[in-house]
């Protein structure tokens, strides 16, 4: 079962994980992927880790 933190079962990626990646400075949806994984196995958790890594990235990133 998912954790209720976990964005991404499948690589066990939580907000926090997200959040880092961001305050560390990645700025593109991809440069995650790259980094992560997120998203690039059963890609279900896709759209919602997009649109969350955007909300997040808005609220602590660079810029
Ligand atoms: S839950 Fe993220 S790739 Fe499967």
């Amino acid at each position: 079962m998912a954790k209720k933190n976990e964005l991404c079962s499948c690589f066990k990626i939580t907000k926090k994980d997200v959040k880092d990646h961001i305050k560390a400075g990645i700025t593109s949806y991809k440069e995650l992927q790259k980094q992560t994984d997120i998203g690039t196995k059963c890609s279900s958790c896709k759209k919602k880790t997009k649109k969350k890594f955007k909300k997040y990235r808005n609220k602590l990133g660079a810029n």
